[in-house]
């Protein structure tokens, strides 16, 4: 098995600008990924797990029932004009996922190349060590970066002349306002330089059903939101009280997403850093929206970033859906 990485060395974040240009938002929200510091992670694998947040499973279902058809769909040409074949192509995909979804793809596809795409370097070590003990004819390469910022994969002798193939699984787009979903979107087609794109979207549902899932019984939910306070306090000295906060997960139907937010429980200032922030009885301090995309809504999304649906694959109570993204000429 072989396994290459390249660091492009991602400038590390500056948490207090990040912080301090979120708060001053109204409402105050500060971007998903500073949710998911080590015990955040954990709690995102928790909420996976809970029985009312199907998402993971579903998706995971889904890839493993389809994935041959899926193959066959790639493999028929779509996108940039060649097939590939089994044994040539590279499977491009942007984050680290969960290995559960990547690895039936790879099985049906057999691509001589898999890139992941992160800005972690140890978690990409990590995952492609597992990926690779489980696929062992694939080639492994980690790519240590930011995705948003890159202007082409860096070259590469397993990448040269091959097909690319996009991944971008789990509804992680939810979390992007659709504005920057298109960006990202734009950033990808780009990337993947006339390859295609298979993209993990979930759809609206029922309303109460959906708060549920953003609020389980169990408060994994609710521990994961609370858990930015407890990062914040431990990275940027602060002294955020948990108790002066309830978290509330709501359907917002104008803009079809989700919202968590921690909502102050009282007139309070809290310090990160050298910043005082106030706070009133009952503000909301949006940890975290998740957009639901229709077949209709998602098709719009794509066209506005260049890409068109080719096909859609979904579970039986079409929560969820695999979109195949293809460039619109
Ligand atoms: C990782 C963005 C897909 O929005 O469903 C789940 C994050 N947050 N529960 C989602 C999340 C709280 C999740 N995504």
């Amino acid at each position: 098995m072989s396994i290459a990485f390249i660091d492009l060395h991602p400038a590390p974040t500056d948490l207090k600008r990040v912080v301090q240009e979120g708060l001053q938002r109204e409402p105050r929200q500060l971007p998903a990924w500073l949710l998911y510091d080590a015990e955040g992670s954990q709690l995102f694998a928790a909420i996976c797990d809970q029985p009312e947040y199907s998402l993971t499973r579903t998706e995971i279902s889904l890839l493993e029932s389809h994935a041959a058809d899926i193959a066959s769909t790639l493999e028929s040409g779509v996108g940039s004009g060649i097939g590939s074949s089994v044994g040539s192509g590279v499977v491009v995909e942007f984050g680290i996922g969960n290995a559960k979804k990547v690895a039936p793809l790879l099985r049906a596809l057999q691509p001589k190349t898999f890139v992941a795409l992160d800005i972690s370097r140890s978690a990409l070590e990590h995952s492609l060590t597992g990926l690779a003990a489980q696929h062992p004819a694939t080639q492994m390469l980690g790519i240590c970066c930011d995705h948003s910022q890159l202007q082409d994969l860096p070259t590469h002798p397993w990448l040269t002349g091959e097909r690319r193939i996009g991944f971008f699984p789990g509804s992680s787009l939810g979390n992007f306002t659709p504005k920057d979903a298109v960006l990202l979107l734009q950033q990808f087609r780009h990337l993947l330089a006339g390859g295609p794109l298979l993209l993990g979207l979930d759809q609206p549902s029922d309303p109460a059903l959906l708060e549920a899932a953003y609020d389980d019984a169990a408060g994994m939910s609710r521990a994961f939101a609370f858990n930015l306070l407890k990062r914040l306090n431990r990275d940027l000295q602060g002294n955020a009280l948990p108790k002066n906060f309830r978290y509330q997960a709501r359907w917002q139907a104008d803009q079809q997403r989700i919202e968590m937010a921690l909502v102050s429980r009282c007139a309070q200032t809290i310090q990160l850093a050298d910043t005082a922030w106030s706070f009133q009885p009952n503000e909301r301090w949006v940890t975290e929206h998740s957009v639901k995309y229709s077949p209709d809504a998602a098709a719009d999304l794509a066209a506005q970033a260049g890409w068109q649906i080719q096909q859609r694959w979904h579970d039986d109570q079409s929560q969820m859906s695999l979109h195949l993204l293809v460039p619109s000429n």
